[in-house]
């Protein structure tokens, strides 16, 4: 029972999404209090960004304990509380899992880093300067020009870094690494998670020896991130998620841009179930480059009968209203693509109000990659504190009254209730959610495909012009990213759902 092919993930931000203490900061008991509303939304799986105790320097992306709740999340208790309640709702729970580093805080590193004698010394990468005295290798680390290898004055080598130096790379070649970092997600597992978001996880085996070519240097699309060893590992890690009943889920963050290269990485159903397309995030609003991503992905995917997701908005980049210009007949129109499109989607909290980027001043930063804007807090009312007790830790994003759960859910036109219209549609038809895609092409600045199962042949037809166009349905349209279609005419950035009649 593959449940993630039909499902809807959403992705929560545990810091932004409810705060149930009062202290400024989203916890689990929060999220705990809005599941009835996730349910009355309708996705199927929520997906937790990290939870675990941190020194917060990657906002929990830096891991001191990979089996404990970070007590400004909540307890263990909690935990447990909030995975019953919400698999009562018939809600999936996936955690976010941070196989590649470690925090310099976690105890692993600690003993690494005392001495080159210590038991875990080989748990992380540490090397010699070459003889002239140059660094191990020549990459970058993520967010700086700088070097991924940082000098340990205490032992007298380097290690190794891709993100901040407080947060180092665990050794995955090393066996007991590997059985350690199993053992985390037996943790989980045991206690009823459905599944992981694995973070980037193509990171996990290295060529060290190698040098990044010149002009790809830095982490994304270089040779050194994509390695073959990674497949050794990945099907371990499969291996582990296949000990238990229930389908346990991975999906892989593999910040591959290349729909082409993420085929590899779902292996013969033998490594990641789901791949992140990340490609999606950096596609313009045009009709011809959407055209050619699906038809990149569509290919890639089949060849190796490879299911596949989209994404238009995380916790790392602009969120997708924000990229589109605030405009938000636009980002509604995305929502009908992301919704529609073949494979599991995931929609970050957030997206459905349409909610763009919080405006953050210089002094406001707190995040070492500056991503701080698309993490603004969720605004649940109308009223200036938005439904937190306190100041959250992060401003409100632009518009938040009006972006509001309170305020789009009493609107029937509301973004939030189009997403829920496309959500109850996705569920109602076979065709949206197990259908295969057909008939891709674009017409002008009309983008068009079909959705085709057992006799059910749905239709969707997205105008990224700015003008309306005349356009002659042959159908009936189900959805409308505009409320209501005009007849004869699809409307500037308006997208349309069309149920085509089939002999
Ligand atoms: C990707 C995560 O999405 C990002 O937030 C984090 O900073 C890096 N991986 C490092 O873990």
């Amino acid at each position: 029972m593959t449940w993630w092919r039909d499902a809807v993930v959403y992705q929560i931000y545990p810091r932004s999404f409810n705060d149930a203490n009062g202290d400024g900061i989203g916890d689990l008991n929060g999220i705990r209090r809005q599941l009835p509303y996730l349910s009355w939304l309708g996705i199927d799986a929520i997906w937790l960004s990290p939870v675990f105790p941190s020194p917060m320097r990657d906002f929990g992306y830096d891991v001191a304990n990979y089996v404990e709740i970070d007590p400004v999340f909540g307890t263990l208790r909690d935990f447990d509380d909030l995975v019953s309640e919400a698999h009562d709702l018939g809600l999936r729970v996936l955690l976010d899992w941070i196989p590649n580093h470690t925090s310099s805080d976690h105890p692993w590193f600690v003993d690494a880093h005392a001495s080159r004698e210590s038991d875990r010394r080989d748990w992380y990468v540490w090397r010699d300067a070459k003889p002239d005295g140059s660094l191990p290798n020549n990459w970058i680390r993520a967010w700086s020009d700088e070097s991924v290898w940082t000098w340990d004055d205490t032992t007298g080598q380097y290690y190794l870094h891709c993100f901040l130096p407080s947060q180092p790379d665990l050794n995955w070649a090393n066996v007991d690494v590997r059985a350690a970092m199993h053992e985390t997600l037996r943790f989980w597992l045991d206690r009823g998670v459905d599944g992981f978001r694995m973070d980037v996880v193509h990171l996990i085996g290295k060529e060290l020896n190698a040098d990044d070519p010149e002009e790809l240097r830095g982490l994304s699309h270089t040779p050194l991130n994509d390695v073959a060893v990674t497949h050794e590992y990945l099907r371990e890690i499969r291996a582990v998620l296949d000990e238990y009943s229930g389908d346990r889920l991975s999906v892989g963050e593999v910040y591959l841009l290349d729909p082409e290269r993420l085929g590899a990485y779902y292996g013969h159903q033998d490594e990641l179930h789901l791949c992140f397309n990340f490609a999606s995030m950096f596609t313009g609003w045009r009709a011809d480059a959407w055209l050619e991503l699906i038809t990149r992905t569509e290919h890639a995917m089949t060849a190796v009968s490879a299911w596949p997701s989209w994404v238009l908005s995380n916790h790392d980049n602009a969120r997708v209203a924000t990229r589109l210009g605030g405009d938000q007949a636009r980002a509604r129109a995305a929502l009908v693509l992301l919704l529609t499109l073949r494979g599991t989607p995931f929609l970050y909290a957030g997206e459905e109000l349409g909610l763009e980027d919080a405006l953050i001043s210089p002094d406001q930063v707190v995040d070492p990659g500056g991503r701080d804007g698309c993490r603004a807090p969720l605004p649940w009312t109308r009223g200036s504190d938005h439904g937190w007790a306190v100041e959250p830790w992060l401003p409100f994003a632009v518009d938040a009254a009006v972006r509001s759960v309170e305020s789009q859910r009493s609107d029937e036109r509301s973004t939030l209730h189009l997403t829920k219209n496309l959500l109850e549609l996705r569920h109602d038809r076979d065709a949206l959610r197990k259908g295969d895609l057909e008939a891709t092409h674009v017409e002008g600045d009309l983008l068009v495909f079909d959705r085709v199962v057992d006799g059910e042949r749905i239709r969707v037809v997205v105008n990224f012009s700015r003008v309306d166009c005349p356009f002659i349905v042959d159908g009936t349209i189900v959805l409308s990213s505009a409320g209501e279609a005009n007849p004869g005419v699809i409307r500037a950035s308006e997208a349309l759902v069309i149920e085509l009649r089939t002999t």
